[in-house]
């Protein structure tokens, strides 16, 4: 049976009525189909693409094309799911205009249904601009993988008093600015919590506890498919990479030993046609 498209308002009143939001990313047409058929709130075609698609390092090296090119692969797999894209790294920090423009293609383009940017209160102004164009904006706050380099690396935000109050004030900057909703990455359970339950918008965590109104994860990750960088908020929900190798491994074993292709795998020929065929072949 088909479900309803998922929208804005059914997030808000998720958290008004106290209902977990589900969301997890997604990078490709079949991933996409899967991952709306289990049933998920929100997809998200995150910039984590560079590193688990693309075989970046990080995320600043995601270009705006190869970001569309994905969403768009994503948006003709979903039909219910709330759609997210990732604004990559430099397509709104230099120039408000040209942020506006970016987040324009998401939905004009690729028919997302909101985008997402990194940063506090550093880009309020920016957020502001976009939501008064009509584009809804995801937040992310904490952790945020865009800037690694100046955060020092992959490391929990908000761990001091003084870092998680600076994170409440981005959070409610943010919320002030029109954002729909906030991803707080990478930060200690108790200001997750106390962020969660001051906004009246939702927060989606990864890595930062169950306080949180929802949660995300990268598909790769929750399905065992990527090992290079295994964070401890990742629960392994399956060891697809294990079979992927298993599976790849059984098939050239197969070949080689010429047990595939068999009789059910080979398309016949009536007897006659054969037998006219190698009549007609016989001594060229
Ligand atoms: O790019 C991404 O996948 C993300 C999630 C980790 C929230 O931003």
């Amino acid at each position: 049976m088909s479900r309803k498209k998922v929208t804005i308002l059914d997030i808000q009143k998720r958290k008004k009525n106290n209902i977990p939001i589900t969301m997890l990313t997604a990078y490709d047409y079949t991933a996409a189909l899967q991952v709306d058929q289990a049933d998920i709130d929100i997809i998200l075609v995150g910039d984590s693409l560079g590193m688990v698609m693309l075989g970046y390092p990080g995320t600043t090296q995601v270009t705006m094309a190869e970001m569309l090119h994905h969403c768009q692969a994503v948006a003709r797999g979903t039909s219910a799911a709330f759609l997210v894209g990732d604004m990559p790294f430099m397509s709104y920090q230099a120039d408000v205009a040209e942020a506006v423009r970016n987040a324009g293609r998401f939905l004009k383009e690729a028919d997302m249904d909101c985008v997402k940017v990194e940063g506090g209160q550093e880009i309020a102004n920016t957020v502001q601009a976009i939501v008064k164009a009509g584009i809804p904006v995801m937040g992310h706050i904490g952790l945020t993988p865009q800037t690694v380099s100046q955060l020092g690396g992959y490391r929990i935000q908000g761990k001091t008093a003084a870092s998680a109050q600076s994170l409440l004030e981005d959070a409610l900057a943010l919320q002030e600015a029109g954002c729909f909703s906030i991803v707080l990455e990478a930060v200690p359970a108790p200001v997750a919590t106390v962020i969660s339950e001051r906004l009246t918008i939702p927060t989606i965590g990864i890595g930062a506890g169950a306080g949180c109104d929802g949660q995300v994860l990268v598909y790769h990750d929750m399905l065992g498919l990527y090992d290079n960088l295994k964070p401890r908020f990742v629960k392994e929900y399956g060891k697809i990479g294990e079979a992927v190798i298993t599976a790849v491994q059984t098939y050239t074993e197969e070949v080689r030993s010429r047990h595939f292709p068999a009789e059910e795998h080979t398309y016949p020929m009536k007897e006659a046609e054969e037998a006219a065929f190698l009549a007609a072949v016989a001594g060229r």
